[in-house]
């Protein structure tokens, strides 16, 4: 308990010049790396004889550019020990799984430990299921590789539009007559984490369709949206909601989505 408390105080008291300021979406707070009782940090040269391409893929990942001063050994970057917690007590024992290291792809905390803002969307009335503990954050990032919007273990081109599709395949497979708003990917009107909005969409209302298709006055008192007036077919309510354009995904049947 002792040797705990005075590991504590060493690790809080380096880190508590952390301030990052280079990213809006860090908020400048001093961070506290995950706890493992009676270890200290190594480095991520430890690792590297037994989670060899780990440590050699890191270096691309927007994690190593990190800078963590006292999580950083003399051996060089803190980054695996910064989400998996100091590993001198994991090395020591030779490895291991649940053997003195932090796994967080079961529990996202060591993430919202600096993605702040994260942690709040996921608290929003509609949200993906991270906090209730159905999915993780894995599914859709991939912590250790090059290309952080791909899921762990995925496919290389998995990609946006992909990684929603491993679990919404009826929105994301191909149709006759495709809207082309998804090439731009689903998170052009789907926020991926939360939203106070109803189906995790970036607007409520028509000003979700509206950023693409403008309206136009081409005639005195009538509002046209590409080459059909729609002065009456607003007044029944949104594009969608009102039961017109309900195949925003696309349509096998009808090239103006309306079913
Ligand atoms: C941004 C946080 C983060 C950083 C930095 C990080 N990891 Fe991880 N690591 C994770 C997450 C999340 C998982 C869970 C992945 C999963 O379940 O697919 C994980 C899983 C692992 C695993 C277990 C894989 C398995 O088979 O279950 C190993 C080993 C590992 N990391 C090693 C490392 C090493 C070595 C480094 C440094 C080169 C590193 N990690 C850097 C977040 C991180
Ligand atoms: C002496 C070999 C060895 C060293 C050194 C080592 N590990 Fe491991 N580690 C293992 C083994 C073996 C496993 C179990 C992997 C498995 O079963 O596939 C493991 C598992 C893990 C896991 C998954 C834990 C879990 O509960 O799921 C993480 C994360 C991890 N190591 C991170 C690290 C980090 C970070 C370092 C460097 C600080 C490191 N390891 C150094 C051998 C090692
Ligand atoms: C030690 C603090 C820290 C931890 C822990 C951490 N991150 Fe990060 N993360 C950052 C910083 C700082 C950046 C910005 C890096 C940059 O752009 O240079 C970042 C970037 C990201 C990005 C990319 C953002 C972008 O716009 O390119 C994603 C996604 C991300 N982190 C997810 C995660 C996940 C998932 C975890 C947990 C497994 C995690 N982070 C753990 C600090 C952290
Ligand atoms: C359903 C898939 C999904 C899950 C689950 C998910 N993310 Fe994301 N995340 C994304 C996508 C997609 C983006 C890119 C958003 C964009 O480009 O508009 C993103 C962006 C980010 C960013 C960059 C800043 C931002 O908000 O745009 C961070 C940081 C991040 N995620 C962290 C996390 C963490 C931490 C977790 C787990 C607690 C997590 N994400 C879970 C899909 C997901
Ligand atoms: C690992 C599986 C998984 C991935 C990947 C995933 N989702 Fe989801 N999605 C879910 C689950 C689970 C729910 C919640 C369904 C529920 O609560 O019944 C959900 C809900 C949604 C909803 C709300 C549906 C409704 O009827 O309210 C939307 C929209 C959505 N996801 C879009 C996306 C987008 C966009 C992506 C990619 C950035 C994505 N999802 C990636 C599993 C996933
Ligand atoms: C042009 C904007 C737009 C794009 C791009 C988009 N969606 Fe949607 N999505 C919507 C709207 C609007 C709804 C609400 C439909 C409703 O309530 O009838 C919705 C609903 C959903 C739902 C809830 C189920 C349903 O059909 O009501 C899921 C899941 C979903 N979208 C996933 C995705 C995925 C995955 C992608 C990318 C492949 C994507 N969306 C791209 C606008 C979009
Ligand atoms: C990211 C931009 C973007 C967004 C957002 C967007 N669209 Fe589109 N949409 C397009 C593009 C590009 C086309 C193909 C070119 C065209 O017909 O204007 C298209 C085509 C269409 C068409 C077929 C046009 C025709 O010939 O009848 C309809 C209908 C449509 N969109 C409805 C919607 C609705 C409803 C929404 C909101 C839920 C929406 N769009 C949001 C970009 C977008």
């Amino acid at each position: 308990m002792k040797l705990r408390l005075c590991v504590c105080v060493a690790a809080l008291a380096l880190l508590a010049g952390f301030l990052v300021n280079s990213c809006s979406t860090i908020p400048r707070t001093v961070y506290v790396p995950p706890e493992i009782p009676g270890a200290t940090f190594v480095g991520n040269q430890a690792c590297y004889e037994c989670h060899t391409n780990y440590v050699r893929l890191f270096p691309v990942s927007p994690h190593a550019r990190i800078y963590l001063p006292g999580v950083v050994a003399s051996s060089g970057q803190s980054g695996c020990e910064s989400c998996h917690g100091p590993g001198s007590k994991h090395v020591a024992v030779g490895g291991g799984r649940g053997r003195f290291i932090v796994n967080p792809g079961s529990d996202p905390a060591t993430c919202f430990n600096c993605h702040l803002e994260t942690h709040a969307e996921f608290r929003l009335p509609q949200h993906h299921p991270v906090l209730e503990g159905r999915m993780n954050c894995v599914q859709c990032h991939d912590p250790h590789g090059a290309d952080i919007f791909k899921p762990a273990g995925g496919l290389a081109m998995a990609r946006l539009n992909q990684s929603c599709a491993q679990c919404h395949r009826e929105q994301a497979r191909p149709f006759v007559f495709e809207h082309e708003a998804l090439r731009e990917g689903c998170t052009i009107c789907h926020h991926p984490h939360g939203s106070v909005n109803a189906k995790l969409l970036l607007e409520r209302d028509n000003n979700l369709c509206l950023k693409c298709h403008a309206q136009q006055q081409n005639a005195p008192g009538r509002i046209f949206i590409g080459k059909e007036d729609h002065t009456d077919k607003l007044r029944l309510g949104g594009c969608w909601s009102a039961g017109c354009h309900t195949a925003v995904h696309g349509s096998n049947f009808n090239p103006h989505h309306l079913y």
